[in-house]
């Protein structure tokens, strides 16, 4: 932060956490609002980049994004419990704030928001979001509560941080719709901006979640990007049949060790209507489990010049 007067605000009123950074961290929406009240008076850009936590170069890529296109970035790292069913991973999603930190340090102008489940739902909290009927299709009908939890804390976050851009990766396709569309139904003053997925080397789609595969899953999970080549693959080699490409997806990720697949889908990139005879753009939207991980990843496939 490059302006005296935030400093010294940022001085007088956060605690830095001592750990080796010095990243500011916000607890509690009382600061939250302090901070979003003073990076208004001065007129700057606000980002917010939202996450729980566990943050991987895909994370990181939106941080970057954020901090090209703003004057302040802030990251929130909150695990939300409404997102999650009863027999999801909430217990043993990833946390540790430390690490998180410290993957931050050295980016300039940064801000994390972590607060607890308390303070973004305290006692008596009772209003939700229904999300649009985009959130409806695919993991919509896997994770029927899903969206609504989404929604409800990203419009929150949205809310606080009063931000002018909000980045989100490409890898939740549908989450990114979801928010895209309740923003323009509500009105809600912030652009939401979409980054490509970021891939390991050998092109597992980055996710908290991969921390939970053993060396074995690992290589298993690879036939999900594999898979999204071959469907790319085949499009471009003038394949038309969607029913008869989701059949071969299927296969592949059955043959690859999956076990089990909640969705294999080739889509209109807008609706997430199911496509039978392709025509570009199309987006190849995979969800499978791998061993007791679920991951999902997918593909925008779109005209080339
Ligand atoms: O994509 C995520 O990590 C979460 O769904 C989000 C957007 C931070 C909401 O909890």
């Amino acid at each position: 932060m490059s302006d005296d007067g935030t400093k010294l605000f940022l001085g007088k009123l956060y605690k830095l956490m001592t750990v080796t950074t010095t990243i500011p961290v916000l607890g509690t929406i009382a600061e939250l609002r302090s901070l979003v009240k003073t990076l208004n008076k001065n007129a700057k850009l606000i980002g917010v980049v939202p996450t729980m936590g566990a943050l991987h170069a895909g994370h990181l890529s939106l941080v970057s994004e954020s901090q090209r296109h703003t004057d302040a970035t802030i990251v929130t790292i909150f695990v939300n419990p409404s997102q999650f069913s009863p027999t999801e991973d909430l217990a043993k999603y990833p946390q540790d704030l430390r690490a998180d930190l410290e993957k931050l340090a050295g980016a300039g102008d940064i801000f994390v928001f972590a607060p607890s489940a308390a303070e973004m739902y305290p006692a008596g909290f009772s209003t939700t979001i229904t999300p649009p009927n985009v959130g409806k299709l695919l993991e919509g009908e896997f994770r029927p509560t899903h969206f609504a939890g989404v929604a409800t804390v990203v419009l929150k976050l949205l809310n606080l941080t009063r931000a002018d851009f909000a980045f989100f990766g490409q890898k939740d396709f549908q989450q990114r719709l979801v928010v895209q569309k309740m923003v323009e139904d509500l009105n809600v003053p912030t652009e939401i901006r979409v980054c490509p997925i970021v891939r390991e080397a050998d092109g597992l789609a980055m996710s908290s979640r991969n921390i939970y595969l053993s060396a074995e899953e690992r290589e298993i999970a690879l036939s999900l990007y594999r898979t999204l080549e071959f469907v790319e693959a085949e499009i471009r080699d003038g394949q038309r049949d969607g029913y008869q490409l989701v059949v071969e997806m299927r296969q592949r990720l059955i043959d690859g060790g999956v076990t089990r697949i909640d969705y294999a889908a080739i889509a209109d990139p807008h609706s997430l209507e199911t496509v039978e005879t392709i025509q570009l753009p199309v987006v190849v939207l995979l969800a499978a489990y791998v061993g007791k991980t679920r991951l999902i990843d997918n593909r925008l496939i779109a005209l080339t010049d």
